[in-house]
């Protein structure tokens, strides 16, 4: 269930890497309660988008348009400050630190003052949603599988106390079964309030969680809707391999 005004929104915003433009006028609105799966094929400007968000991008990039973060605009506002108002972006490289601890991971992260409008989990809760972390909780970074990078790179956006979650591909390199279990997860979160939007090119799988997907193709948004969309031949013929020819 979706409630009040938007948490997060952006409007027409473009992003340009020197002459070529990644990313075209995209408007959306994230809200309480709402996961929002990105869709598209590989190049489609997926990461660009999340990453203007949370303004961040791996290379020179130029972002224009307007985004906002409980009504006030974000858009001219350092990665660093906007991850302290609560966007947590969890990025593509599944960052962890090769030669910390679990533990000591989550001990990096300043927690903010409680606010209501912040989701909040303490350490243990996320060792009961991730079972997995508590076992390693002593081994470092380095040391752990690509899934359990993944948990830990979301668990220490968790501990953030996030306004909204950006999760950028969070499936790749994973197994099957453990990608079904850490989008059950995530699904259980947003079911507590947290705004997400996530990032996927395993539509299949996304689809199964979501309230609502935007398609992106070559930049552009081509299609929004509910899950209905799945049926929509765009997302067939493109990602679930389901073309008659
Ligand atoms: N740092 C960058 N510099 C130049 N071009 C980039 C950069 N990052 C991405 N691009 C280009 O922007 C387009 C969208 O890329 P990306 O957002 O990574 O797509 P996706 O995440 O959907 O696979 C691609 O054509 C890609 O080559
Ligand atoms: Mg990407």
């Amino acid at each position: 269930m979706t409630t009040g005004a938007a948490v997060m929104s952006c409007r027409d915003v473009s992003v340009r890497y020197g002459a070529s433009v990644a990313l075209h006028d995209m408007s959306l609105d994230m809200h309480r309660g709402e996961m929002i799966g990105v869709l598209g094929a590989n190049g489609a400007g997926k990461s660009t988008f999340v990453n203007a968000l949370a303004g961040w991008s791996r290379g020179a990039a130029a972002v224009s348009g307007e985004i906002s973060l409980l009504g006030r605009s974000i858009a001219r506002v350092k990665p660093h400050v906007r991850f302290r108002s609560g966007v947590a972006l969890v990025s593509e490289g599944k960052n962890v630190f090769g030669r910390v601890s679990v533990s000591d991971h989550f001990r990096l992260i300043r927690i903010p003052a409680p606010e209501d409008t912040r989701f909040r989990v303490t350490a243990d809760e996320i060792f009961e949603l991730f079972p997995r972390l508590a076992e390693r909780r002593s081994h470092l970074g380095g040391q752990l599988s690509g899934g359990e990078r993944q948990m830990l790179a979301l668990a220490c956006a968790l501990l953030s106390c996030p306004r909204v979650l950006l999760l950028d591909e969070p499936s790749i390199g994973l197994a099957p079964m453990i990608v079904t279990e850490l989008l059950q997860t995530v699904r259980r979160l947003v079911d507590r309030g947290l705004p997400v939007l996530l990032v996927e090119q395993n539509a299949e799988a996304a689809l199964k969680v979501v309230d609502r997907v935007v398609l992106l193709e070559t930049g552009r948004k081509v299609l929004e809707g509910g899950r209905e969309v799945a049926g929509d031949s765009r997302i067939q013929d493109a990602y679930l391999g389901k073309r008659k020819e």
